[in-house]
C-alpha cells in the first residue's frame, strides 16, 4: 500500500509467499541490507560458524529444482470464481470446495489463510508411472491449466502420466511437489501438522524433500498403514500390504490428542472381584531390574511367601505395597494363590485415551477394500475413480490433530473423491463438532459421461454425504438451535478461472493497430460481460479476504456500494467496493469513510479532484 493521500492500483496478482521470509531475515539481520539488497558477505560473517565452508556438503538436488523454486515465486494472476449453483447452503456454510490446479489455488489462498490451517492431509499421485503428474510451467501457469481443462476437443491430451521411462521421472514429481509443500507449510498454524500419503515409489525422496521444507526437527512420524487386508496372490515378489503417511509439524507447538479407546481395548477391563470402583486390568508388580530396597518377601492370601524372581525386584517399596494392599489394589489371581501379585489398574483412573502409534492396521484405519465398499454404497454403483482412501483413515488423523468444537480448518488439496470432506462431516456429526474442510481438486478428465471430471465426483460425493446426514436427523437442519450451533451441512464451490481484469501483457509484434486496440481495452480494465459478483470476489481474494467473507450491496445516493467483510479474521476486516462508472462527489461523506477505511473503485469513475479528496479521507485503491 502506498503512502496515505495517494490512490493505489489494486493488486492483480496473489501475494508473494517468499516476501514474508525475506522480511523476517531482514528484521533479524538489518545490518546485512543496503539499498533493498542483501549483502551476502556481511550475512556470511554474521552467521559465523553456521556457514558451511568446505566444498562438500549434504544437499538434495534434482533436475528442475531451480525452475520449481521460480514457479513458487511466480504470483498467480488467476482468480477464484464463485459457483453458488453448485454449492449447498452458500450463505451459511464455511466448508469449501475449490476446483482447480492446487498450486494456483494455494497461491490465491495464501494471503487469507497463512498460519490458519490446523491439519493438512494430502494424498498426491504416488508417481507409479501410470498416474498423472501435473506439468507445471512457470512461464505461464494459468495457461497450462486452461489448456488442460478447457474441455475443447483435444482437452485431456496433455493429461499424460509421468512414465518411468521419462528421463526426469523422479525429478518431475519432486518439482511438482516442492512448491505445493512449501505453500502448505505457510498455511499451517504454529500448532498445525501435515500428513502425506505415499508408497515405496517416492517415500524416500518425499522424506528428504519434507526434511528440507519443514526442517528435520519437525518430523513427527512415518505411519505404516496396512492398506490390504489380504495378500495379493499375483504379486511377483512380496505382496506389499502397506503404505505410508509422512507427518511433519509446523513447529514444536503441535500437541497430539489421545485416541479414544476401542471396544476391544475397553473389553480388556473386567471386574472379577466386583470392586465398587468398576472395571480394571492387571499389571505385573515385578520389574526387570535389581533394586535392593525393593526385594522383600510378600505373603499371598493363602499364606505362601513369595520373593521377586532372580534378576528382578518389585516395582514399589514395601510401604507403597502396603498402601496398595490396604486399598484392595493387589490381585493374586481369582483363587488368591498366584505366584506373583498384580496391581489393579482401574479404567476410571487411566488417561482418557491411548497414545497413537505409528502402526495402523486395517481394522483400526480401514483398507482400500473398505474405501471401495463405502463409495459404492454412497454412489449406489461403482464410482469412476480408482484410488479413494477409507474415511476411517482420515478420521483417525482428525482425532489425533483436531478437536471437535474448535472450528479447526482441515485442508486437502489433492482432494480426489473428497474422502476428507466426508470424514470431517461424519466426525462432526458423531461428536457434535465444528471442524471445517477446504478441498481442492483438479477437474481431471475421467472419460465418464455422468462425471466428466474428478472434481465432479468429489462435489457429488459431498452432496450425497450431506443429504444422507440430513436425512438421518432432519430436525438439525430445520434450525431450532441457535445459528452458531447449527451443524454445517453445506459447502461453497469456487473454481479457478481467468482474472476479470485486463492485464497488460505488452504488444509483442510492435503493431500500431494492435497497440491502439490494447490501449482501448485498458480504458475499462474490467473485461466485458463479466459477472459483477465474481469481480467483487476477485477483489476480495486479491486483498487477502477469506472465502467465507460476505458481500453486501447497499444503495448510497446514486451509487451501489458493496461492503466486503471477513469476520473470520481477528479483528474482523472489511472494505467497500463500487463498480459504477461514476462515483458521486460526496461519496466519502455519505459513507462516513474514516482514515483507515478502504474503498476500491474504477480509476475512470473519479475525476482528479474526487480522487485527491478521497485519498485524503480514506485509503483509496483503483482498478
Ligand atoms: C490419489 S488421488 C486422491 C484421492 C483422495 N485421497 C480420495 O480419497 O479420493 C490424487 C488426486 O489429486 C489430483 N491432482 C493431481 N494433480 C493435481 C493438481 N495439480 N491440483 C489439484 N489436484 C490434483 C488428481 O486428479 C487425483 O484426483
Amino acid at each position: 500500500m502506498s503512502a496515505h493521500g495517494d490512490k493505489t492500483p489494486v493488486t492483480l496478482t496473489s501475494a508473494d509467499p517468499n516476501a514474508e521470509r525475506v522480511a523476517q531475515l531482514r528484521k533479524l539481520f538489518p545490518e546485512c541490507w543496503a539499498d533493498g539488497e542483501v549483502n551476502f558477505d556481511k550475512l556470511r560473517a554474521a552467521l559465523g560458524d553456521s556457514v558451511s565452508a568446505g566444498p562438500e556438503r549434504f544437499t538434495f538436488l534434482w533436475a528442475g529444482r531451480a525452475d520449481a523454486a521460480a514457479l513458487l515465486q511466480t504470483p498467480s494472476r488467476a482468480t477464484l470464481v464463485p459457483k453458488p449453483a453448485e454449492s449447498v447452503d452458500w450463505d451459511t456454510t464455511r466448508n469449501l470446495f475449490i476446483e482447480g490446479d492446487n498450486l494456483e489455488v494455494l497461491k490465491l489462498l495464501y494471503k487469507a489463510y497463512a498460519g490458519r490451517v490446523k491439519l493438512i492431509y494430502i494424498d498426491p499421485p504416488y508417481n507409479t508411472g501410470n498416474d498423472f503428474v501435473y506439468p507445471d510451467d512457470f512461464a505461464d501457469p494459468l495457461a497450462v491449466y486452461l489448456k488442460l481443462t478447457k474441455q475443447t476437443d483435444d482437452a485431456g491430451k496433455l493429461l499424460t502420466s509421468n512414465p518411468e521411462t521419462s528421463g526426469r521421472y523422479h525429478s518431475a514429481w519432486l518439482s511438482m511437489m516442492y512448491p505445493r509443500l512449501f505453500l502448505a507449510r505457510q498455511l499451517l498454524r504454529d500448532d498445525g501438522v501435515i500428513f502425506v500419503s505415499i508408497d515405496d515409489n517416492e517415500v524416500h525422496h518425499l522424506r528428504l524433500l519434507m526434511n528440507e521444507i519443514f526442517g528435520e526437527e519437525n518430523f513427527v512420524a512415518t505411519i505404516a498403514w496396512q492398506k490390504r487386508d489380504s495378500p495379493s496372490n499375483d504379486a511377483k515378489g512380496l505382496s506389499v500390504t502397506h503404505e505410508y503417511l509422512l507427518s511433519f509439524q509446523r513447529s514444536e507447538a503441535f500437541r497430539r490428542n489421545l485416541l479414544p479407546r476401542t471396544e476391544d481395548q475397553i473389553g480388556n477391563y473386567k471386574n472379577p472381584d466386583n470392586d465398587p470402583r468398576g472395571v480394571w486390568t492387571q499389571t505385573y508388580i515385578v520389574r526387570q531390574e535389581v533394586r535392593k530396597d525393593r526385594i522383600y518377601p510378600l505373603t499371598n492370601p493363602h499364606g505362601r511367601t513369595v520373593t521377586p524372581p532372580p534378576g528382578t525386584s518389585w516395582r514399589v517399596d514395601q510401604q507403597m505395597y502396603e498402601e496398595y494392599r490396604n486399598d484392595n489394589r493387589i490381585w493374586w489371581g481369582s483363587d488368591g494363590n498366584g505366584d506373583l501379585p498384580f496391581l489393579k489398574r482401574f479404567l476410571t483412573e487411566v488417561a482418557q485415551g491411548v497414545v497413537p502409534t505409528s502402526w495402523w492396521d486395517y481394522k483400526f484405519a480401514g483398507s482400500n477394500r473398505n474405501a471401495s465398499v463405502e463409495t459404492r454404497a454412497l454412489f449406489e454403483r461403482e464410482m469412476p475413480f480408482d484410488t479413494p482412501k477409507p474415511t476411517k483413515l482420515v478420521k483417525r488423523l482428525l482425532q489425533i490433530v483436531t478437536s471437535a468444537d474448535s472450528d479447526d480448518i482441515v485442508l486437502d488439496f489433492f482432494g480426489g473423491s473428497c474422502t476428507t470432506a466426508q470424514a470431517v462431516l461424519e466426525l462432526n456429526r458423531e461428536e457434535g463438532g465444528s471442524r471445517r474442510f477446504v478441498m481442492v481438486q483438479l477437474p481431471e478428465l475421467t472419460g465418464n459421461e455422468q462425471f466428466p471430471t474428478i472434481a465432479e465426483i468429489g462435489k457429488e460425493r459431498i452432496r450425497r454425504v450431506i443429504s444422507k446426514l440430513a436425512k438421518e436427523t432432519p430436525n438439525m437442519l430445520a434450525g431450532g438451535q441457535s445459528s452458531e450451533l447449527r451443524e454445517d451441512l453445506g459447502f461453497k464451490v469456487f473454481a479457478l478461472g481467468e482474472s476479470h481484469f485486463e492485464q497488460w501483457a505488452g504488444v509483442p509484434d510492435r503493431d500500431a493497430a494492435k497497440y491502439a486496440k490494447t490501449m482501448e481495452a485498458f480504458l475499462d480494465p474490467i473485461k466485458p460481460n463479466v459477472d459483477p459478483v465474481a469481480v467483487l470476489w476477485e477483489l476480495a481474494v486479491k486483498e487477502g479476504y477469506g472465502l467465507n467473507s460476505t458481500i453486501t450491496p447497499a444503495k448510497v445516493g446514486t451509487n451501489t456500494v458493496h461492503t466486503v467483510t471477513d469476520t473470520e479474521r481477528d479483528p474482523p476486516q472489511s472494505f467497500r467496493a463500487c463498480l459504477d462508472v461514476k462515483l458521486a462527489s460526496d461519496i466519502a461523506k455519505q459513507l462516513s469513510l474514516a482514515a483507515n477505511d478502504l474503498i476500491i473503485c474504477r480509476d475512470s469513475a473519479l475525476d482528479d479532484t474526487l480522487a485527491a479528496n478521497l485519498a485524503l479521507q480514506c485509503r483509496l485503491k483503483t482498478i
